[in-house]
């Protein structure tokens, strides 16, 4: 069968199941936003998506002077992604507008993004940002990260802000430590905190042209699991560093170098996620690994059949499952399938 049949009878499924297509779980179209749809002035609304990653590797070395930990890890965006649309509005406001309604605040990182911003602008005005969110929260997927960097290149494009790469990197490292990344996107090693960037080319995907996702049903903080990392599980980054090697050289990826140095102690300290595991292999998948603090896990694939197959198995067991692919946003060959 044809990858294409494969999505076909896939959505073909959902909906006889009813499933409104901004529920599926994969992603295919933005939700109608209510504020750009009134927007009176022509051009005074924007529509940018904000990708989520996965850490293919996260090597954690050990514990700075500053609380952080100095890490080594390779992240990837993937098709998954929530929808923000920005409109000007008159007052000088932010305002979110989130369809989870405990997002809809000004603490939210996308809108402190704004703020930022805003200082250095004339505009006297302000922003509503709507936020349709389809990446999980607490999920060690970014999602929060990924909005506050979507805002971040939104508006300095928009208002032609002539803020230089390195301010943007300081300004989104100074929201988070992931946000930087999500500035450039695609496959990138990041050091330091996370904020030290630096971009890999996109490699033939091979073993993981198709992810298939499980969000056990718990939140996790980043800090917390941070705190809870026992020193026996630091390393010394070399596995980062052989599979940013081996991108940059041409080779091939190889499963061995995927590690994550949170995942033993989250297994260990919460079943739903080491049943979530159990349940992913028991479905099928060959590989699965803990991305970021958790969480979600994900399997990777060579074939759109064999992961199909695992997100049937693992969606009739309940599980919040979702098939996706790598996606390199700016070098535009973000696929659709
Ligand atoms: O940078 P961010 O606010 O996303 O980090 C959240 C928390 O995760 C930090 O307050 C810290 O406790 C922990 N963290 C860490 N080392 C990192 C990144 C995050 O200990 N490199």
């Amino acid at each position: 069968m044809q990858e294409w049949q494969i999505l076909a009878i896939f959505l073909s499924q959902a909906g006889k199941r009813r499933i409104k297509l901004d529920k599926l779980p994969i992603s295919v179209q933005n939700a109608p936003m209510s504020h750009a749809q009134q927007a009176q002035i022509p051009g005074s609304f924007h529509f940018v998506r904000a990708y989520a990653k996965i850490n293919l590797t996260l090597d954690v070395l050990g514990k700075r002077t500053d609380g952080y930990h100095e890490l080594a890890t390779v992240m990837q965006t993937i098709d998954l992604y929530d929808t923000l649309c920005l409109t000007l509005t008159e007052d000088r406001h932010i305002e979110v507008f989130c369809d989870t309604p405990e997002l809809s605040t000004r603490d939210n990182l996308a809108a402190r993004a704004a703020e930022r911003i805003l200082q250095h602008t004339t505009y006297p005005g302000g922003l509503t940002i709507e936020l349709s969110k389809r990446i999980p929260m607490a999920a060690g997927l970014g999602g929060g990260s990924s909005d506050a960097a979507a805002v971040l290149l939104a508006l300095q494009e928009w208002w032609k802000i002539p803020l230089s790469q390195a301010e943007m990197v300081a300004l989104a490292a100074s929201l988070g430590s992931d946000v930087p990344f999500f500035l450039t996107g695609g496959l990138a090693l990041c050091e330091g905190r996370g904020e030290v960037v630096t971009p890999l080319s996109s490699p033939e995907t091979g073993f993981m042209r198709w992810l298939v996702l499980v969000k056990p049903p718990i939140g996790l903080s980043t800090a917390t699991i941070f705190r809870q990392l026992s020193a026996s599980d630091y390393t010394d980054g070399s596995y980062s560093r052989a599979f940013s090697a081996s991108v940059q050289a041409g080779a091939g990826l190889q499963k061995s170098f995927l590690h994550n140095s949170l995942e033993r102690g989250v297994l260990e300290r919460y079943p739903e996620v080491s049943r979530a595991k159990a349940d992913m292999l028991h479905a099928g998948a060959q590989w699965v690994q803990l991305s970021g603090s958790g969480p979600t896990l994900f399997a990777p694939f060579p074939e759109l059949k064999a992961a199909f197959d695992v997100q049937q198995r693992l969606q009739a067991q309940g599980h919040a499952v979702y098939l996706s692919h790598a996606v390199h946003p700016n070098s535009g060959n973000v696929r659709f399938y």
